[in-house]
């Protein structure tokens, strides 16, 4: 690599005047003092073009001899991504050269003094054009990649968002507090990530999961509005929309009722979309009963952005000749359909795969016919006789010719696994509205389910979450049946936020730890410092958080969190840049008494 005087020099030669990406047609005559990167340079024998990029964007500079024979030896020596500092003056370009593509295509600046402040590697990847490269090498040369327009557009529209929230949180008499990362385990359903305390031997810290029982806990303390961006960790696995290190607006509220925090969010996000993207949100958001999601969309974060519904054909298959179809309602089962209209045929091929793939993963068989003027077709048509068929037409609402496609199960399998099936079918039929914006609340949600796994009762939300008031029968009686007073706020088939009205109370805290199967003794141990809390004139309370990520993925219009977050982890929670998660010196090892054991 040549040698470059100023790469010693810790401070420019010269202090900048204009980001390369800002000049316009009106700069043209002034004098600038410009830095930013080689993004492309272009040798013409005497003339030499270089596109100089800064955060703003890119401008094209000219190198010509006669104007400067030291920096256009300069540009001759520069390669990609060399880090420049150019004077210059900015003119037109010719009509002919003007490129209206670029937001500086009008202009261009004909350098009249250059310095290298530092030369570079070859990149590993070209930084402009579309990412071709593969992500584990993006996010080892992050620093690079962070330089693409496309991931500098992003981080920008993000840190807009958190503006659009913040300003609003300001402005209705929310309080900013931070609470500590060094803390107890908050249960939201994941692993906590744990710490050792060296003046502790044999004691850890959990890092935190939320901020759930610290916020609580502010209320108690009269902080009566609270936020924070706050970051939650949690080992679990991870997908394209979890990372195990990630931000929350954290929000909790005094005395409000489910419908006061809809208003706050809602007013929330409109900021958001307002500051990050200049959209103008659409209120209220329409609300779904849980029961009711699940029924027609089979998921608790329906894509609204399509219709293709589920039926309940339970009832019309009453009596049946079907088997399968007659020994499923027998157990106790039920039967849901989807109607393809005949627009959006599936060849036989495609509905035996769609089986094949049913069967492996989740063991639930998947059942077709298909509809026409010459009558059903496919391998059941032959049980089902012609009333059955008119109630099925009827229940599924199948106007004209389609294929209906059939799962019977377990109402918890079927309805899920159909859910899923519409979102497949959704996306390969092309049936979204791209650019809708699809809010709504998930309201109603059960307090409780079961876990076969553990074989108890285990929370839908978290454990602090409050029954629905004309519930509190129910607990004794029929605990799956009560409902919470919970809530999600769901876009386009994504959770952004959830939250709830909290328990206030300590003794009905007790009682729900119980029937989670945290005895009393086991509940004092682990969340006493709650009880203790909530036992001191407790404010009735509730909040929400909503995952900072994802809304940033969403206003950004990308797939994965990975495009919104300047430092992401791989599908394996490593930072393929600096390498965590690493080994440590034994020394810090015998300092915390820990003993490893592969
Ligand atoms: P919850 O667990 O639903 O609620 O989390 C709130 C929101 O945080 C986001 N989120 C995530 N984002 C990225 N990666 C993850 N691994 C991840 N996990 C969650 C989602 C989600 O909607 N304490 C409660 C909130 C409350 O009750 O007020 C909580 O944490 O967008």
């Amino acid at each position: 690599m040549p040698e470059h005087r100023q790469a010693l020099t810790p401070v420019p030669p010269w202090r900048r005047t204009d980001y390369c990406g800002a000049l316009r047609a009106g700069d043209a005559g002034r004098e600038v003092a410009l830095w930013g990167w080689v993004a492309t340079r272009r040798d013409h024998g005497s003339l030499i073009f270089i596109d100089l990029r800064d955060r703003e964007g890119i401008i094209q500079l000219i190198f010509n001899p006669e104007h400067d024979a030291g920096a256009h030896a300069v540009a001759e020596a520069a390669r990609a991504e060399y880090y420049l500092a150019v004077k210059g003056r900015v003119v037109r370009r010719s009509d002919g050269t003007v490129n209206a593509e670029l937001p500086t295509g009008e202009v261009e600046v004909i350098v009249t003094a250059a310095e290298v402040l530092n030369p570079s590697q070859p990149p590993p990847f070209p930084l402009s054009g579309p990412d071709s490269a593969a992500e584990e090498v993006r996010l080892k040369y992050r620093y690079l990649d962070l330089r693409r327009p496309e991931m500098q557009r992003n981080l920008r529209q993000r840190h807009q968002a958190l503006r659009g929230a913040r300003a609003w949180l300001d402005a209705n008499g929310f309080i900013e507090i931070e609470t500590p990362i060094l803390f107890r385990a908050t249960p939201e359903g994941a692993r906590d990530y744990l710490v050792p305390s060296r003046v502790n031997p044999g004691r850890f810290y959990a890092l935190p999961q939320s901020p759930q029982l610290l916020k609580q806990i502010l209320m108690v303390g009269g902080f009566d509005r609270y936020y924070q961006v706050a970051r939650c960790f949690r080992d679990e696995d991870l997908r394209a929309n979890r990372q195990p290190e990630f931000s929350q607006i954290d929000i909790e509220m005094t005395g409000p009722r489910p419908e006061d925090v809809h208003e706050m969010a809602e007013g929330m996000m409109a900021a958001i979309y307002q500051y990050a993207a200049g959209i103008e949100l659409q209120r209220p958001f329409p609300r779904l009963r849980y029961e009711d999601a699940m029924e027609r969309y089979g998921s608790d974060k329906p894509d609204l952005r399509f219709g293709l519904e589920l039926t309940n054909l339970s009832a019309a298959f009453g009596g049946t000749q079907f088997k399968v179809f007659a020994d499923a309602l027998e157990r106790g089962d039920a039967i849901y359909g989807l109607a393809l209209p005949a627009a959006n045929q599936l060849s036989r091929r495609e509905l035996d795969d769609l089986a094949e793939d049913l069967k492996t993963r989740q063991s639930l068989g998947l059942a077709w016919v298909k509809i026409s003027g010459d009558g059903w077709q496919g391998p059941i048509a032959k049980f089902l006789g012609a009333d059955e068929r008119a109630r099925v037409v009827q229940a599924a609402g199948i106007a004209a010719d389609g294929t209906l496609l059939m799962i019977a199960g377990p109402r918890g399998k079927a309805r899920p696994a159909m859910g899923e099936l519409r979102l497949k079918l959704g996306a390969k039929f092309a049936l979204r509205n791209e650019t809708a914006l699809k809010f709504l609340w998930i309201v109603d949600f059960p307090l409780f389910d079961y876990s076969e796994e553990e074989k108890r009762l285990v929370s839908v939300n978290h454990p602090f979450t409050a029954p629905h008031p004309d519930d509190l029968g129910l607990l004794a009686s029929a605990p799956l049946s009560a409902r919470a007073l919970a809530y999600d706020m769901v876009l386009n088939g994504q959770e952004m936020g959830g939250g709830s009205i909290r328990i206030h109370n300590a003794e009905l805290q007790l009682r729900v730890f119980e029937l989670l199967g945290i005895g009393r003794d086991e509940a004092i141990a682990k969340f006493g410092f709650l009880l203790d809390a909530l036992g001191f004139g407790a404010p009735p309370h509730g909040g929400i958080a909503f995952g900072v990520d994802r809304i940033a993925m969403m206003v950004c219009g990308t797939d994965s969190l990975r495009d919104v977050m300047a430092f992401p982890k791989t599908q394996k929670a490593v930072d393929p840049m600096s390498g965590a998660p690493s080994e440590v010196d034994p020394r810090q090892l015998r300092e915390l008494s820990i003993k490893v054991a592969l």
